[in-house]
């Protein structure tokens, strides 16, 4: 009777436009709501996005770049690993690996364009003679581009880097189809499906969507005071990823992800563990649609174990469609539920004071 009372209480902040706009101040619903638009600009830039001159032996792509501006490179990456001519690493750090030279694409991407990781990780890349190109909305990096005389991809974006994931992935994307790294891939409808695959999802799991009719508010009352585990293989190990990553920012909460098959191979022995069990966590399994047989095998093998634990959890299926469609049909939902979690913690979900202070103190 309590609960039902409490999840009815709950369903008022998430439905109730007036509550809402009171909590999430600088609007992340509008900012999450135009991820289509950017999907779908990255779709029409595609075709003259600049290559540097001497990306003609490439023989791997490196993305620089940290938080935000690295997840999107990460989607790619999964989505595309089928059909990636080299391999793609995203490298968050600002030591560059020794493999990394003339015959290296490096990618730095950074929305502000100030990220002192990523900047200094980028000079090393200059010093070596790799080819490089910078993504950012301006800042230091858009600088540097124009001192070095090195490709600049500017896209234009006000809000929090995290929501310009759009923006990070489809131009990413677009810079690979360019340099002719992607084999039979076309890019640009690509974009325009994964722009479906998150318009659906908006209008499905959307803030004006009521409770009784959406799924995802459902889970943010189930996921509410709990540590949520988001478990993933394959293209959706990076959307887990992201899962987390908004749960921390937008909902300002701890969360952890992880990764199948390997967490088959270690975390289950974690299960038992009696601190960790029933009220306290609550696992989010990711799965695609049309997945091989295998994966949905080892999947419920270990969700078995967890039931046999007492641990909650989901099966979140991801609608059929391409590898990067699914992706952002998931990406749309994690964001969607980071901000009802923020929103019944009722904490505004666009400030992202710590990490302003930590760059600010470290710079
Ligand atoms: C904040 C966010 C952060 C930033 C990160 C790097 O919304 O998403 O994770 O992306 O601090 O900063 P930028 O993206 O400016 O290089």
């Amino acid at each position: 009777m309590r609960d039902t009372r409490l999840a009815a209480e709950r369903a008022g902040v998430l439905d109730d436009e007036a509550a809402r706009r009171s909590i999430d101040r600088s609007d992340m619903a509008g900012a999450i709501e135009g991820l289509p638009g950017q999907l779908r600009l990255a779709a029409d830039r595609s075709g003259d996005l600049p290559v540097p001159d001497r990306a003609v032996d490439v023989r791997e792509v490196i993305v620089l770049g940290m938080g935000g501006s690295a997840i999107g490179a990460d989607l790619v990456a999964g989505a595309f690993a089928d059909r990636l001519r080299v391999g793609l690493t995203v490298r968050r750090d600002p030591m560059l690996p020794a493999h990394v030279g003339r015959n290296t694409l490096v990618i730095a991407s950074s929305f502000s364009g100030q990220t002192e990781e990523t900047l200094t990780a980028t000079q090393a890349a200059l010093e070596r003679g790799a080819p490089v190109v910078a993504i950012t909305t301006g800042g230091r990096l858009a600088d540097l581009s124009r001192e070095r005389g090195f490709p600049l991809i500017s896209f234009e974006a006000s809000g929090q880097p995290r929501a310009a994931i759009g923006h990070g992935a489809g131009l990413v994307l677009g810079l690979l189809g360019r340099a002719g790294l992607l084999a039979e891939v076309e890019v640009a409808e690509e974009l325009r499906l994964a722009a479906a695959a998150v318009d659906r999802g908006l209008s499905a799991w959307g803030p004006t969507v009521a409770s009784a009719q959406n799924g995802v508010k459902g889970l943010a009352q189930l996921l509410h005071d709990r540590l949520a585990v988001v478990v993933a293989n394959d293209h959706l190990a990076p959307v887990a990823r992201r899962w987390k990553t908004q749960f921390n920012e937008n909902a300002k909460v701890w969360a952890a992800w992880d990764e199948l098959p390997e967490a088959a191979h270690n975390t289950v022995m974690g299960f038992g563990s009696p601190f960790w069990t029933g009220e306290r966590v609550f696992v989010v399994a990711l799965a695609g649609d049309g997945e091989p047989g295998r994966t949905v095998q080892r999947r419920e093998a270990v969700l078995e174990l967890l039931d046999s634990e007492r641990t909650p959890f989901e099966v979140i299926t991801l609608a059929a469609g391409s590898r990067l469609a699914q992706a952002f049909a998931g990406v749309v939902l994690g964001d969607l539920l980071s901000l009802y979690l923020a929103l019944l913690r009722r904490v505004d979900p666009t400030p992202v004071d710590a990490i302003a202070r930590l760059k600010a103190r470290l710079s």
